[in-house]
């Protein structure tokens, strides 16, 4: 059933408040069609913690509806055609969203630049006029990009809360885990790793010194381990080999993440989990979007946790991270004020 295995990992607070005691939460999947919108909508189909699912695509959300409507568990499920966004936002608490193209062979995260940022800042807007306390969950890549971009258009609207939007970088600590779990020959429920910083290629900065079966992994294994995390979409995009990228972890890692957020809007205390959200902690570099390990609550984000200590190897790698990271996020907001 439900991923509640990697919840425990992720979070400090491993599990569902009864559904009886649940409030409603209504959610719509924007690029409910897709590789990820297909698996990640079966997935909230199956959380309790779901009442009322959306699907929403330019293409094929009705029949995905119609499909995923039978699974018997309690919540209703509506589809939407393209020109049914206003009435897909409809009072939603929740949004999530991949929509998007993704890489081939040979792209970086950033080639998708030119084709997701209009289609995010659309959705944005679109989410800005219908939905505007809606909490947005971004997964449309590049990331590092396209939550500035959710961001300023929300802000430009006059409805920006940093309390209520996320870069979804669960992928990558599912990755961490994972990889840091196979190597340690342990589960990978005991093995959760933070990884701050940003989704794309140096600026993924995996904490492996503050995790127990990581700390104790050095050298050559290390930076190997270090660059696999990094550059784990890279393997999956090689594999499929033009057919796309990670859909199906990230259908996983995408649940994973926002039925954390239900159960911190739910009221429960102690969820906690990287993502990527505007953040005090680089500001002062000009860097204002950061991932790092949040408390998710009834608003949303609660609190920005400090990074702990770093050990010297992570240390570099941050230091490569700062600068990539401030490059995309500030051409995510030159694109929303020119546009
Ligand atoms: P896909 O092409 O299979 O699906 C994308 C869907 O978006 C399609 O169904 C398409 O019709 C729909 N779409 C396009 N424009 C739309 C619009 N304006 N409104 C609503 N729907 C629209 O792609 P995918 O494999 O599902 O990947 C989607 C995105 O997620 C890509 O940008 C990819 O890079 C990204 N991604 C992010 C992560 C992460 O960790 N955050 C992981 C994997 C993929
Ligand atoms: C991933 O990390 O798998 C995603 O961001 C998709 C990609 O382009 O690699």
């Amino acid at each position: 059933m439900f991923a509640r295995a990697a919840v425990r990992a992720l979070t400090s607070q491993p599990r569902y408040f009864s559904t009886t005691a649940a409030r409603n939460t209504k959610v719509v999947v924007l690029g409910a069609g897709g590789g990820i919108g297909q698996p990640l909508s079966l997935l909230l189909k199956t959380d309790p913690l779901v009442t009322s699912l959306n699907l929403y695509d330019i293409r094929g959300a009705p029949g995905v509806a119609a499909d995923i409507s039978h699974i018997d568990t309690p919540s209703e499920v509506q589809g939407f055609a393209a020109d049914k966004l206003d009435e897909a936002l409809d009072g939603v608490e929740v949004v999530v969203i991949p929509a998007g193209v993704p890489r081939k062979p040979g792209m970086t995260r950033d080639d998708l630049f030119n084709t997701n940022a209009s289609i995010v800042r659309d959705l944005a807007s679109a989410v800005g006029r219908v939905a505007p306390t809606a909490h947005v969950l971004v997964i449309s890549n590049p990331v590092n990009s396209t939550v500035p971009i959710v961001a300023s258009t929300l802000a430009k609207a006059g409805v920006y809360n940093p309390a209520r939007v996320f870069g979804v970088t669960t992928l990558d600590v599912v990755r961490a885990a994972r990889f840091t779990a196979g190597l340690a020959g342990v589960h990978p429920n005991d093995t959760p790793v933070p990884v701050i910083g940003g989704h794309s290629g140096t600026t993924i900065v995996p904490l492996l010194s503050q995790s127990v079966h990581g700390k104790g992994i050095k050298g050559e294994v290390y930076d190997k381990l270090i660059y696999r995390i990094q550059f784990g979409g890279d393997e999956v995009v090689k594999a499929k080999d033009g057919a796309g990228s990670a859909t199906l972890s990230m259908a996983y890692a995408g649940a994973t993440f926002a039925n954390a957020l239900f159960r911190g809007l739910n009221g429960e205390k102690g969820v906690v989990t990287p993502t990527f959200v505007e953040s005090p902690l680089y500001k002062d570099q000009g860097i204002d979007f950061f991932s790092s390990n949040v408390e998710l609550g009834v608003n949303g984000v609660e609190k920005i946790h400090p990074l702990g200590p770093l050990s010297a190897e992570e240390e570099k790698l941050l230091a490569a991270c700062l600068p990539e990271l401030k490059k995309n996020i500030d051409r995510g907001r030159a694109f929303v004020e020119s546009s």
